[in-house]
């Protein structure tokens, strides 16, 4: 794809992947991605924000031709999806300053070999001047690493937000054009990804407060050029009470634990309480991780396999035990022939 005007002098760059079905090998990604990056020309100088996964960066650095100089290249998050195609962009641009955290620094070093004289560090609300674009940097830890930072780009409202906000979707349209489609891949995203730094995202979301924010620009999924529903959504997930909702993954081998589960659910609807079901051999998981962010309750369905809980019900714990919801009730459910230690060992992974 082209690099495509945003606004004036401000470029999406990047690339759709409309193939890419998982993500650190364990992410469903239903919809696809994309890896965002955007160029920003002040009246002086030029940055980069991001870069791209590397299989695409000869994407990327096809829409930089034309680019004669390049100044600054920010580098929100050492992940590999933004920051594995610095070194390629570095080759192009050898007098580019990478600007990133300070935590981000090392981490960039060590899993990318940039050398040492081409970083910047910024502190937590240093400005940078393009001329008469004005660069704000916003330190924001745990979204998604601890070194993460977004950029908040005064004279346009623009916060370009790096993983906050952001959707797993392959798209042609680059602003939000179907917000039911994108509400869903955005609690997908938030569940997987950020659910566990709740109670940090809480405070990054309050620290952007005093920002007049009038479009978030993500490095994955389309630009939020209306940003209000999702800064919601996002407050909601993060600080909203937990609702009456029964999460139920669950296995069976002979059909009994199924007999359980069959009625179980039955008992709960008959007492107006929602129940969402995930038979674990054919789920998707990302699936459960988005209702663990509404459940007040979890429910693991399994039957009892070579002394312990079939190995997916095992996943799915684990899985749930490493998203951090806000749960307040687990329960575990089950049958077995003759003994075992199903239940001590589910309840040891729970927190
Ligand atoms: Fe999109 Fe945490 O990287």
């Amino acid at each position: 794809m082209q690099k495509r005007k945003i606004k004036d002098r401000i470029f999406w760059l990047g690339a759709v992947d409309w193939d890419r079905r998982l993500f650190d090998s364990l992410i469903p990604l239903p919809d696809g991605t994309s890896y965002n990056a955007y160029l920003i020309e002040g009246s002086e100088k030029t940055a980069l924000l991001d870069t791209v996964d590397p299989p695409k960066a000869d994407e990327l650095m096809g829409q930089l031709e034309g680019v004669s100089r390049l100044d600054f290249l920010v580098s929100h998050h050492a992940e590999q999806d933004h920051s594995g195609s610095i070194p390629r962009v570095l080759e192009r641009f050898p007098e580019a300053k990478v600007v990133a955290t300070p935590k981000a620094k090392p981490m960039l070093i060590d899993l990318l070999k940039i050398p040492e004289d081409a970083f910047i560090t910024v502190e937590d609300g240093e400005e940078l001047s393009l001329g008469d674009k004005t660069l704000q940097f916003i330190h924001t830890p745990w979204v998604h690493w601890p070194e993460t930072m977004v950029t908040y780009l005064k004279e346009d409202q623009t916060l370009f937000s790096c993983d906050f906000y952001g959707s797993h979707i392959a798209a042609s349209d680059l602003y939000v054009t179907d917000q039911g489609r994108v509400y869903e891949a955005a609690k997908r995203y938030f569940a997987e990804i950020m659910m566990p730094f709740r109670n940090v995202i809480e405070k990054n979301i309050a620290k952007l407060k005093r920002h007049d924010i009038r479009m978030i620009a993500p490095s994955h999924g389309q630009i939020y050029d209306k940003p209000a529903w999702i800064q919601e959504a996002y407050r909601e997930w993060v600080t909203g009470a937990p609702r009456n909702l029964v999460s139920l993954p669950f296995v069976s081998m002979h059909g009994s634990t199924s007999e359980m589960v069959d009625y179980f659910v039955s008992a709960l609807v008959e007492k107006g309480v929602r129940v969402e079901l995930f038979s674990l051999p054919v789920t998707d998981v990302g699936k459960l991780a988005m209702s663990l962010v509404d459940a007040a309750t979890i429910v693991v369905g399994t039957p009892t396999v070579l002394a312990g809980p079939h190995p997916l019900a095992v996943y799915a714990t684990f899985l749930a035990n490493a998203l951090r919801p806000k749960v307040k009730f687990i329960s575990i459910i089950g049958s077995y022939g003759w003994g075992g230690k199903t239940v001590d060992t589910l309840a040891g992974i729970f927190f």
